[in-house]
């Protein structure tokens, strides 16, 4: 049918035995009926709830007796830590990443240093450490009334992970902020001709305006309210109310209206906000 492009058989695991699919690398650590701190490298993470009154969560993709599996299935808690892109670390989590290992056999070949989280933990449980050499952590929780699998005997378990706190280094948080400049980051291709994972190092990024004109300006208006103060969310049709402001206004609106929010004790800003606050400066 196709005269440009080949049929490929669709095999298990098919984002890495049928097609070219690029994956960030993590290191999940989760902590293991002895107490200690399991690292497990993965791959198959995705950002899966990403809107909607702070129940943001990250889908993982687990093989189901792994001790990463096991330990969150037991503790329902877990840090996600990217990995900078280093030949050494990379190499690293190859090792850590040797299916049928024991959480002591394991981490004894680990060259990744931990350290314990301040974020409060339920009752009776101990939350994972963090990857020191980590730029960014997600400390997350199971949300285990997403079905770990749809099919009997399944061998993968699918993860929903609700985000309770995202961590990242000063200087990248800087950079989030100004909207520029990003961490070296790992681009995994998985595992490949049977005997090696491959990875690639990422150039660097360049920028691709928005073209004028094709109804892009919520999309800015919404990541100029979004970034003002963490603290405060914005729906959509809040932004919407001030898509018109030029420019060099929005940040003085949106300081206005986040002052107001804030004297008011309102965290949420809605469009019926925006309405009032417009109709007291008028
Ligand atoms: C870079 C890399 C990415 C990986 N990604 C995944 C993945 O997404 N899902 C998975 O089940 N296994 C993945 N693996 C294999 C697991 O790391 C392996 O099963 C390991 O034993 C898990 O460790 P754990 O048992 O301590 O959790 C990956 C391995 C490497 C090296």
């Amino acid at each position: 049918m196709h005269t440009f492009l080949d049929r490929v058989k669709i095999l298990d695991n098919f984002y890495q035995a049928s097609a070219f699919f690029p994956m960030p690398v993590v290191l999940v650590s989760t902590v293991a009926e002895s107490g200690q701190i399991n690292l497990g490298p993965y791959s198959l993470c995705f950002p899966h709830v990403v809107t909607g009154s702070g129940r943001h969560g990250m889908m993982l993709i687990v093989r189901s007796e792994s001790n990463t599996s096991v330990n969150i299935q037991r503790t329902g808690l877990c840090a996600i830590n990217f990995i900078p892109d280093t030949k050494k670390f990379m190499k690293n989590c190859v090792m850590l990443g040797y299916p049928g290992e024991t959480t002591e056999e394991k981490m004894k070949n680990s060259i990744f240093s931990l350290q314990p989280t301040d974020l409060e933990s339920p009752a009776g449980q101990y939350r994972p450490d963090l990857v020191r050499e980590a730029f960014q952590v997600f400390e997350c929780t199971w949300d285990d009334s997403f079905p770990l699998t749809d099919t009997d005997g399944s061998v993968e378990y699918h993860f929903l992970l609700r985000i309770d706190r995202v961590l990242i280094a000063p200087k990248w948080k800087a950079c989030l902020e100004k909207g520029r400049g990003f961490p070296k980051m790992p681009v995994n291709f998985g595992f490949r001709d049977n005997n090696q994972f491959w990875f690639a190092s990422h150039s660097r990024p360049y920028r691709v305006p928005i073209p004028a004109g094709k109804g892009t300006t919520l999309l800015a208006v919404q990541y100029a309210c979004t970034h003002y103060d963490p603290d405060i969310v914005w729906q959509e049709d809040a932004c919407r109310k001030i898509v018109q402001v030029p420019k060099i206004f929005l940040k003085t609106v949106i300081a206005g209206v986040v002052k107001e929010a804030r004297s008011a004790g309102i965290t949420e800003i809605t469009p019926e906000f925006m309405d009032r606050v417009r109709a007291k400066r008028r």
